[in-house]
Formats: C-alpha cells, sequence, structure tokens
C-alpha cells in the first residue's frame, strides 16, 4: 500500500496568444519588478519570446530587469550572476523565459536568493529549507517542461556533474505554453526537445512511482507526440504541429513532475554534465536501448506504449507488442534526424565506467522499472554507441 502526491503549478496557460496576460497575473500575485531570466539569443530576437512577454509587462505598467545569462546545461555560476542582478536592481520576483535551461537557471537564482548554503549544497529531495521568491515560467520549448516541474537541473563545473535541486518549493506559480512562441524553433532542436518530452511520458508510463494519474497523462503526451512531432520537425510553422507538441510537453511534463523517470534520464545526465551534450538529443539515443532491455519488467505497460504510438498489436503476444513499441521509438527518431550513436557525439567509451556509477547515484534510477547493475549500465552505454 503507497500514497501519491500531484504537484503541479496552481494556473497553467495554454494556447495561441497567452502570453498577452502575463503583465496582468504578475500584478494578480504583487510582483512589482520581476528579474526576467533568459539567454542572449532569445533577448535579441526581434518580437521574439522576451519581447513579447516585455511587452505584457509594459502594458501592465510594471518594471523588470533582464538578465541573459542562461546557459545550456546552466551553470551554478549562471545563477550566482543572476543574483548579482537581481540584488542590485532589489527585484522581488522572478519570471523564467525560454526552455529548460532558462527555467533551471530561474530556479536556482530563486533559491541563492532565499538560501544562506551553496546551492551544491541543495542537491537531492526536498532539501529546501525556504519558499522561493515568486516564480512565472514563460515556456519557449515543447520538451524539459521544467516550467511545470519541481526540479532544478544544474551543472557544478568543478566536478563536471549535473545535479538537481528536486522540492516542492521549486514549481513555478504560473506557467505559460504560447506555441506562438515555438515557431521560430530551428528543426533540430525541435527534434530533440519533442523526444524529450517522448521520453518523459514513457519513462513514467514504465516507471515504478506511475499511478492512474500520471498513466492519463503520460499516455496522452506520447499519443500527441507520436501524432505531431514529424509534422513540426517537417514545418516549424505548422500552429496546429507545435500547439499539440506545446500540450505533450506540458502532460509530459505533469506525468513525470510526479511520478517520475529512469534510467533513460539517469544515463542522458551524465552525457550532458561530461560532454555538453543536448539533453533531447541524449535522451533520444537512449531511449530505445534502454526501454529494450526494460520490456521484461512489465511487457504490457510496452505493449500499451506501442498501441499509443499507432501500432497494430493485434493478435500479436504481449512480448511482440512490446517490441512494437522500441520499433516506433526508432523509427520516430530515425524520421526527424537524431544522430544514432554516442560516438558520432564525441563521446568515449573509457568514460563509461564512471558514467554508469554516476548514473546509478541520479536520482531518476531509483523508479527504472528494471533493477540493474553497474555492468548492464555500461553495457546499454555500448550499445548506444
Ligand atoms: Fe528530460
Amino acid at each position: 500500500m503507497r500514497y501519491y502526491d500531484f504537484l503541479n503549478p496552481s494556473v497553467n496557460f495554454m494556447g495561441p496568444g497567452c502570453v498577452k496576460v502575463l503583465g496582468e497575473r504578475c500584478k494578480l500575485l504583487n510582483m512589482h519588478k520581476p528579474l526576467i531570466v533568459t539567454d542572449e539569443f532569445l533577448a535579441k530576437l526581434e518580437n521574439g519570446p522576451v519581447a513579447q512577454s516585455v511587452a505584457s509587462l509594459e502594458a501592465a505598467g510594471l518594471e523588470y530587469v533582464i538578465f541573459t545569462g542562461a546557459e545550456p546545461n546552466p551553470k551554478v555560476q549562471n545563477c550566482y550572476d543572476g543574483l548579482a542582478l537581481y540584488k542590485e536592481h532589489n527585484c522581488d520576483s522572478i519570471i523564467t523565459v525560454g526552455g529548460g535551461s532558462a527555467h533551471d537557471c530561474g530556479k536556482g537564482v530563486g533559491i541563492a536568493a532565499t538560501h544562506e548554503k551553496h546551492l551544491t549544497e541543495y542537491a537531492g529531495i526536498e532539501k529546501l529549507e525556504n519558499p522561493l521568491p515568486p516564480l512565472i515560467a514563460v515556456n519557449t520549448t515543447a520538451g524539459t517542461a521544467s516550467e511545470v516541474t519541481r526540479h532544478a537541473v544544474l551543472t557544478n563545473l568543478d566536478t563536471k556533474l549535473k545535479f538537481v535541486i528536486v522540492s516542492w518549493r521549486n514549481v513555478p506559480l504560473v506557467s505559460f505554453n504560447d506555441p506562438m512562441m515555438m515557431l521560430g524553433i530551428p528543426a533540430g532542436l525541435t527534434a530533440a526537445t519533442g523526444m524529450d518530452a517522448l521520453t518523459h511520458a514513457v519513462e513514467t508510463y514504465v516507471s515504478v512511482d506511475a499511478n492512474p494519474v500520471t498513466d492519463a497523462v503520460a499516455m496522452q503526451a506520447i499519443k500527441l507526440c507520436a501524432n505531431n512531432l514529424r509534422q513540426a520537425v517537417a514545418n516549424g510553422q505548422d500552429v496546429k504541429a507545435r500547439e499539440n507538441m506545446a500540450y505533450a510537453s506540458l502532460l509530459a511534463g505533469m506525468a513525470f513532475n510526479n511520478g517520475n523517470l529512469g534510467y533513460v534520464h539517469a544515463m542522458a545526465h551524465q552525457l550532458g554534465g561530461q560532454y555538453d551534450l543536448p539533453h533531447g538529443v541524449a535522451n533520444a539515443m537512449l531511449l530505445p536501448v534502454v526501454e529494450e532491455y526494460n520490456i521484461i519488467s512489465n511487457p504490457q505497460r510496452f505493449a500499451d506504449i506501442a498501441e499509443f504510438m499507432g501500432e497494430k498489436i493485434e493478435g500479436l503476444s504481449v512480448m511482440d507488442a512490446a517490441q512494437k513499441a522500441i520499433d516506433a521509438m526508432r523509427r520516430l527518431a530515425t524520421d526527424i534526424g537524431i544522430p544514432t550513436s554516442l560516438k558520432e557525439m564525441g563521446v568515449k567509451e573509457e568514460d563509461f565506467d564512471l558514467m554508469a556509477t554516476n548514473a546509478l547515484l541520479d536520482g531518476n534510477a531509483g523508479s527504472n522499472p528494471r533493477k540493474g547493475t553497474k555492468q548492464d549500465i555500461i553495457n546499454l552505454f555500448k550499445k548506444a554507441y
């Protein structure tokens, strides 16, 4: 017997044009001078996500300060740089504008603003002692879903390790998923982030912490990815495909925020920390390999996934139907141009030992449905090599 909790922002704005109400929502939350945490590229984009967010703040008569130092795989130092600006301008709240890097960096700024110890000291589960400043997340990629989650994934450059601060206090108060902000994303990034969303949904659906609520959102996310990711990659201006991928990402985020992930993420985090490999690409390359290994833990769950992904499974044994899910994942990744081997991404075999050790220590490893040894993880890295 066990019980579950379900965390999510209290308000989630979705659909084309929703960012227009950002300023009004800030006022409702008594946010007077937010620090906008974003990156250089988005900040410079004409009529881009930052410009649109700022327009809404100005229409509501709000002051703001822009911090453009959220790097990919955000570093601890990025958070402290943001904090310095936050303090210098007496900001009272945070708005993150971007994908996972901006949201995670903004959460790091928020944690640093209300906690004494170094950020690395809060790695792990529920170590935060105080609330963060009010935080709104404006999401611009359909993938990481950090705009709804309790995770802040940061990189410690001293150890080259990614670490995760997991706490209910990290969940943004409000999330925005406006697909009109996603139209300009290049095909490669659309593919990588979309595969990240699919990985969230699949890993949660087979996780040992899955429950009927996370099953419902994971199932819908898998269907939306299978039916819309190719189209969004093929034509970034396809608003319907973008909107459906934004929903897929949001639903997958609601799933893994509560039902947890598995070895794909545990292993992908090592590739991100060690080689700065894009998170979505690392996941996409590992997903079929890890899930094929996981099948025997619960074949029926994988047969379900095959069906969600549109595979014909009638008349097949459960094991054959389960295998169809793996085929569907491989086909999707190939169709959208995901690289197929870790070798071509510059990964080195001699690092597998250390990465396998660290993957088993990663917070996501515990909810993987099949319990592996270090040698199993090394073998999985080899299979993806
Ligand atoms: Fe992810």
